[in-house]
């Protein structure tokens, strides 16, 4: 087959429908500079073994770059024969230097060559990708931080729950997220191991130094086992793995916002940069970026399985199934690197309604601290969980609110209730109880902020 790279040992051509399905370069294309980084990285340790001299590796070194100058100025041209970026590349690399192209490929494979780019892609996105995460963290931190005194309802189930700080449910999120940067910093770890120099199953039989090529290609450690290295999978599905949870994470928060922004809560307004309206309903106003968000989760969860599926069931080593993980990789990377940006600016923009906050809490939400008065007053835990109930079903069949019960009517409940009990009804007085590491109390929302503002600087 004449223009094919393995056209050697076949006769006839394939079928055109074949060739379109077997091509990857469509979405492959995205590697150009990985796959010439790679190539200069791989011809130095050919010139080191001394399979080229150094003037063939000059040739190859200077044809490689203009072939990276073509695709930076979008002056590369495809030919039909192009099945994908590797190809494309030392086909072109030939016809701009000639024959010594051919020297390029000594020892190398097509499979230890695609490891060797996606590695190298993702180990950059993954850099950009954690910048982008931070800067997510850094807005809801100041956030937190400027608005740390206004009070809201925390909910379990959806209802009503405790009072809580608004800075409290920021950080729940801004906290879940370090996690995730901490996952994708191992994750790129794990991705910055070189496979280069596995050949195709066997290994390199012409000499070639992997540890020159890892400090070439300023790869953190070398893989330990050709079969294994040329067809591992792991990091691909390790970063879509990170990718699902840190848009779980994502999707909460944005579920929370679009309940907070209706009519009904009326707690915080969506900023008009991130809504949209509609074509029919003068008054409305839709938060499109938050429902993209929670939407966008779904795309990433079967980006992840299916490249799950894909690995399950394939016997050992290179098979072209692997070809699949590309489009993962490169879908999930551009929804995360969106996602991300318009999370920044929903936060950033957001505004609150501080007064519906205040008034949205509820005597009810003190339920609990009634309890904990009665702790105080060394009655146990479940007694006073039993009196703290049975005052809202006297306040509820009463029809008052629970804060109205005269103490004489407290005191039918338990002899333990005095004057000071009127301590209890106040918002602010009970989150500043929640003063343990973690809580909702000012000095543990301040503690809060500067461990994440710590891991901050660590970036
Ligand atoms: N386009 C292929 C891929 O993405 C490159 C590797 C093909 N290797 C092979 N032995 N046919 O996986």
């Amino acid at each position: 087959l004449s223009g094919k790279l393995w056209g050697g040992r076949f006769v006839g051509t394939v079928d055109p429908i074949m060739e379109k399905f077997n091509a990857s370069i469509a979405y492959d294309r995205h590697l150009w500079e990985v796959d010439v980084q790679g190539s200069r990285g791989y011809s130095r340790g050919l010139e080191k073994a001394g399979l080229l001299t150094k003037a063939e590796m000059d040739q190859i070194l200077h044809g490689l770059d203009k072939v990276a100058e073509e695709w930076a100025q979008v002056t590369f041209k495809l030919s039909p024969n192009d099945e994908d970026i590797h190809t494309a590349n030392e086909r072109r690399l030939k016809e701009l230097i000639g024959e010594t192209a051919g020297k390029l490929h000594t020892g190398r494979s097509w499979n230890n060559q695609v490891v060797t780019d996606l590695r190298l892609w993702m180990r950059q996105t993954c850099s950009t990708l954690s910048g982008l995460l931070w800067e997510l963290i850094r807005t809801m931190v100041d956030r937190a931080e400027a608005e740390r005194d206004v009070l809201f309802p925390g909910y379990t189930h959806l209802q009503r729950a405790q009072p809580i700080r608004w800075s409290h449910w920021i950080l729940s999120h801004a906290v879940a997220l370090t996690r995730d940067s901490e996952r994708l910093l191992e994750v790129r770890k794990r991705i910055n191991v070189l496979p280069l120099g596995s050949g195709a199953i066997a290994g390199n039989p012409l000499g070639v130094d992997r540890e020159l090529l890892r400090a070439e290609l300023n790869f953190g450690a070398i893989t330990l086992n050709s079969m294994d290295a040329t067809s591992e999978r792991d990091f691909v599905a390790e970063f879509l793995f990170w990718a699902s949870l840190c848009m779980t994470h994502l999707s909460r928060m944005a579920e929370d916002l679009i309940l907070y922004c209706t009519k009904e809560f009326s707690l915080v307004q969506l900023s008009d940069a991130y809504s949209t309206g509609s074509s029919l309903m003068p008054q409305k106003k839709n938060p499109d970026s938050l429902e993209l968000i929670r939407s966008k989760a779904g795309r990433v969860f079967g980006r992840c399985a299916g490249l799950l599926m894909t690995l399950k069931g394939l016997p050992s080593t290179y098979n072209k199934d692997l070809q699949e993980d590309k489009e993962a990789v490169f879908e999930v990377s551009d929804t995360m690197s969106a996602v991300l940006q318009v999370a920044t600016g929903v936060i950033s923009t957001l505004q609150i309604h501080r007064e519906n906050m205040g008034q949205a809490l509820s005597p009810d939400m003190l339920a609990t601290d009634l309890a904990y008065y009665l702790v105080r007053k060394g009655m146990p835990f479940r007694q006073a969980h039993e009196a703290s109930g049975k005052a809202v079903f006297m306040a509820e069949t009463k029809g008052v609110a629970l804060n109205q019960l005269s103490l004489q009517e407290l005191q039918t409940i338990s002899p333990l209730f005095s004057g000071d009990v009127s301590c209890v009804w106040d918002y602010g007085h009970s989150v500043e109880q929640y003063g343990a590491l973690g809580g909702t109390a000012r000095s543990s929302v301040d503690w809060q902020i500067r461990q994440v503002r710590a891991l901050l600087q660590a970036q």
